[in-house]
């Protein structure tokens, strides 16, 4: 009797644990407890001839699974249902709360799952393909910090009109615009890209030679700062046709006033930023609109992933 309600509870316990965004770590748990909880059953089966003791312990079960199921709802549903209309709630629940549960559940970090999911669902040399994994692993499993489909369309008509030869991107994470940016780069064209986090440099560089683009992507590990200043001595560069600002929005009106005094930018290059709106940049945005050296539009959309308000300001620069 005791194996029969055990595998009744069971059946839908693993098939929840699929559904868990640690695909591959949760269900192995789940599935070592029901077995230790089924020998332990078969032994009180044995031992035990109390009824009391049997409803007991089959209380303990429901209410187990029923508090589970409960969980379960509100973190992969209800939870994400709810603070996907609001920018700073959807960044404390995705970017704090889950990823450090994940985390620590699952004793890996985010862009080694984004990874994961590009190894497992995307084609070797087929940029949209990493594109489409990423989407659909942020979209269904795990929020991150990429510009996402969404705003990543803006992005495409922007590169796509300008047709630029030399990109620079400032905060690259995993390489997600990085590849949406290169695969529409015309040939001979260049896109360096900046990051100061080891790690993400690290993930972010097998993800563009997944996607076949490391010949038109120059990754460099290091701060915005310290990289803006050395650009023409070491890339020689002249000017940017385009630059895209992605990385920690204290640093898009510093980083900004360095390229300008840098002489990095033309008439006519093209600041793309994002993230705006959410978290928001206000002084950038004070900055571009009020400046006699700017023409600067805004183009509403969402936070990635989420319903959200955000957008992309493109801000060209006059000279
Ligand atoms: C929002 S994420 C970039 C997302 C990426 N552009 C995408 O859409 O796929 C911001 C990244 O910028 C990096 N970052 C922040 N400040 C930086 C700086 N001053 N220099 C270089 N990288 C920076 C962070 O480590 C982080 O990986």
């Amino acid at each position: 009797m005791w194996t029969l309600i055990l595998k009744l509870f069971s059946v839908p316990i693993v098939r929840l644990g699929l559904w868990l965004p640690c695909l591959d770590y949760v269900p192995v748990s789940i599935l070592d407890y029901l077995g230790f909880l089924n020998e332990l059953l078969l032994h009180l089966d044995s031992h035990l001839s109390s009824s009391l003791l049997k409803t007991m312990l089959l209380v303990l079960l429901c209410w187990f699974f029923g508090v589970t199921g409960l969980l379960f709802i509100l973190y992969s549903w209800f939870i994400p249902a709810v603070v996907q209309f609001n920018g700073s709630l959807a960044l404390l629940w995705h970017d704090v709360i889950v990823q450090h549960a994940l985390d620590t559940l699952t004793r890996s970090t985010q862009p080694q799952r984004l990874m994961k999911a590009v190894q497992k669902h995307a084609t070797r040399g087929d940029p949209q393909s990493v594109i489409s994994a990423i989407d659909y692993y942020c979209r269904h499993r795990e929020w991150a910090m990429n510009i996402g489909d969404e705003k990543g369309s803006i992005l495409d008509s922007v590169v796509s009109e300008l047709n630029p030869e030399k990109v620079l991107e400032l905060g690259t994470y995993c390489g997600y615009s990085t590849v949406r940016i290169a695969r529409l780069l015309p040939p001979g064209a260049r896109l360096i890209t900046l990051e100061f986090n080891a790690d993400y440099a690290a993930v972010a560089r097998q993800v563009i030679a997944w996607a076949g683009l490391e010949d038109r992507v120059q990754l460099v590990e290091g701060a915005s700062e310290d990289w803006i200043p050395r650009m023409k001595e070491h890339f020689g560069i002249e000017t940017f046709d385009l630059v895209f600002l992605d990385h920690w929005k204290d640093r898009y009106l510093p980083d900004t006033k360095l390229m300008e005094d840098c002489g990095l930018l033309r008439k006519g290059t093209v600041l793309l930023a994002d993230n705006v709106i959410c978290p928001g940049v206000p002084d950038y945005l004070q900055y571009v609109r009020n400046s006699l050296s700017y023409r600067s539009c805004y183009f509403k959309s969402h936070l990635e992933y989420t319903k959200a308000e955000d957008g992309l300001e493109k801000s060209v620069f006059l000279g």
